[in-house]
């Protein structure tokens, strides 16, 4: 449900753009209005201009631009209701009634978070009380300070059967809530019992600084090693960080990305504050954009395990995409980072740190790995599949330079390396081009939106017009040449052929900005467009792809109206015959 229009300009009067950006960056006065250092990339020389008289922010460096309501999407990562929320909450405003289901199921989500935070604060309790001592000890013993053990709001689960659901039960939430937290399960018989139990007890908190959901460790006896809260109303797995609330305030513009909960809580408490891990789960796309939002370079260092480096494996290229650049830590002698730092010091990792390897050097290691360089045969087979490698990598400089390292390192001159890579290169550009012909001549599945409202009339059309949108909104250049070809009018899709007119209207008088684009959109038009735009795979040759996109939109839109043609020609025939 939108919320009204008149609230919005009340808001945005309320919230001075100018108050609200000074909580984040610092400004200075610059003719009529200020300037900092851009909080979206990294500068040292300040391009980030906010203007009083217009109410807008706009950065010369990186192009992201918008009003106060963007800003707040952007830097606290919040879908726009929220941010509205956040504002409104600043501005001392009420929100205006949204449909009377979603603000009940907004109030229950309020109280599971009442509810997470209290259950944090009993297991809290019960880890300094005199039952937690063991599980004290074991925390003591794997080397946490007492101050980390706070700051973490580490906890302790009772043995018992009920502890925790007693204890809440008589703070007044209700057993349903305490199901719905996945604090408590219900038996055969309908009661409820604690989930965690004779654990130490992790709390996961979001970037806004909510109790969200819990993971639990053994300390001894059987049973999984980690219990890790299912979703919730209020959590979902896939789209949070672990220490992702600390990690979010770090200086740099790095993270490190580790497997476990007592690696990221080691190497915080040895100084590294930009430390987060997914939850149990293999890392996914929305846990890499939630990094992205926070950091440009990202350092994974998964255990050293085979595990360990296939998951590593997938996740550089999942970062990748998300525009991360991604280096790979290979942690020598121990199997993670948390025994790395216990037996090496957080001055050996703060070396190991700094000396990663890049993307294409730990690749190449892998595929190294597998051959005796010293048998000519092999070193043959890895000097092609390493060419194969190379030929996948983007950046042409790259390529150039991987090729170089690895021409020097089998001794073989440049030239022929160079020779094998572009061999490779072209017949990968070839099955390429081949596949993407098969697949656009397939009729298209799974395309459609998830959000209700946003159905495709023509997805054959639509998925090339939002591939369309995402290659355009990135570059100028390439707008500018689809609108030589290309007309809003000749999109399947009106809510795409919105976008790209608002883009074309944009460009005309002045800068393409997708926050700007986006602020005049709804929630879930809003949130599928940043969809769009994020699933963006970066490929060799834009403007070729660009038109071939738009040859399909041409084509799909003379078969419409031409459908269109046949009809009337049918009722015309019809009317014909009835006459005749
Ligand atoms: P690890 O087994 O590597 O554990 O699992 P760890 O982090 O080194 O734990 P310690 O040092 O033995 O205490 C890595 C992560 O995988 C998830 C947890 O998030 C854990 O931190 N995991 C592991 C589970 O969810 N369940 C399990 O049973 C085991
Ligand atoms: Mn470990």
């Amino acid at each position: 449900m939108p919320l009204p229009q008149s609230f919005l300009d009340e808001l945005i009067f309320r919230s001075d753009i100018v108050e609200i950006v000074s909580r984040y960056v610092s400004l200075k006065r610059s003719g009529s209005g200020y300037v900092g250092l851009c909080p979206f990339h990294n500068e040292k020389t300040p391009s980030f201009h906010v203007s009083a008289d217009k109410q807008f922010y706009h950065c010369f460096g990186c192009g992201e631009g918008g009003n106060v309501i963007s800003f707040i999407m952007k830097e606290e990562n919040l879908p726009f209701v929220e941010a509205v929320r956040f504002l409104a909450d600043l501005a001392g405003m009420t929100m205006p009634e949204e449909d009377g289901g979603a603000d009940k199921a907004r109030q229950h989500r309020d109280r599971l978070l009442h509810l997470n935070r209290e259950a944090a604060r009993f297991y809290h309790e019960q880890l300094m009380s005199e039952e937690g001592r063991g599980a004290l000890q074991y925390l003591l013993d794997r080397g946490l300070s007492r101050k980390t053990i706070t700051s973490f709001g580490l906890g302790y689960a009772h043995p018992d059967w009920d502890r925790l659901t007693k204890a809440m039960l008589e703070k007044g939430y209700t057993k349903y809530e305490l199901e719905d937290a996945w604090l408590a399960k219900k038996n055969r018989s309908g009661g409820l019992y604690d989930a965690f139990r004779d654990r130490v007890m992790f709390p996961i908190i979001d970037i806004r600084g909510n109790v969200i959901a819990f993971g639990g460790r053994i300390t001894h006896g059987d049973g999984p090693k980690y219990l890790n809260s299912g979703d919730t109303p209020v959590f979902s797995k896939s789209r949070n960080l672990f220490a992702m609330n600390f990690a979010k305030k770090t200086k740099g513009k790095r993270l490190i990305l580790a497997e476990g909960y007592m690696d990221v809580i080691a190497l915080h408490q040895a100084g590294f504050d930009c430390a987060v891990a997914s939850l149990g789960t293999a890392l996914t796309p929305d846990q890499c954009r939630l990094m992205g939002r926070y950091a440009e370079e990202v350092v994974i260092s998964y255990d050293s395990d085979a595990a360990g480096q296939r998951a590593a494996q997938r996740a550089i290229d999942l970062l990748n995409s998300a525009g991360l650049q991604v280096k790979v830590l290979k942690i020598p002698g121990a199997k993670d980072p948390d025994e790395y730092i216990k037996s090496n010091g957080r001055e050996a990792f703060a070396l190991l740190l700094d000396n990663p390897q890049s993307d294409s050097e730990y690749r190449l290691a892998v595929i190294k790995a597998k051959y005796d360089l010293d048998v000519d045969a092999q070193k043959i087979q890895y000097l092609k599949e390493a060419a194969e490698y190379i030929a996948t990598v983007a950046s042409p400089v790259e390529r150039e330079i991987v090729s170089h390292m690895v021409a020097q390192e089998t001794g073989i001159a440049s030239t022929v390396m160079a020779a094998e890579v572009k061999r490779a290169f072209t017949a990968r550009s070839r099955r390429e081009k081949k596949k993407s012909d098969a697949a656009a001549l397939q009729p298209v599945r799974a395309v459609q939106p998830k959000e209700q409202g946003l159905r495709y009339k023509n997805p054959r059309s639509a998925v090339c017009e939002e591939k369309l949108l995402a290659i355009v909104l990135e570059d100028r250049a390439l707008l500018e040449r689809a609108e030589e070809l290309l007309t809003p009018e000749d999109f399947s899709s009106d809510f795409l052929g919105n976008i790209y007119r608002k883009a074309l209207d944009a460009a005309r008088t002045g800068d393409v900005s997708v926050a700007a684009l986006m602020a005049g959109l709804e929630e879930n038009e809003a949130r599928h467009l940043t969809g769009v735009l994020s699933g963006r795979v970066v490929s060799q040759d834009e403007r070729r792809e660009l038109e071939d996109y738009i040859r399909v939109i041409k084509e799909e839109k003379a078969r419409s109206s031409m459908d269109g043609d046949r009809r009337l020609l049918e009722i015309l025939n019809q009317k014909r015959e009835r006459k005749g």
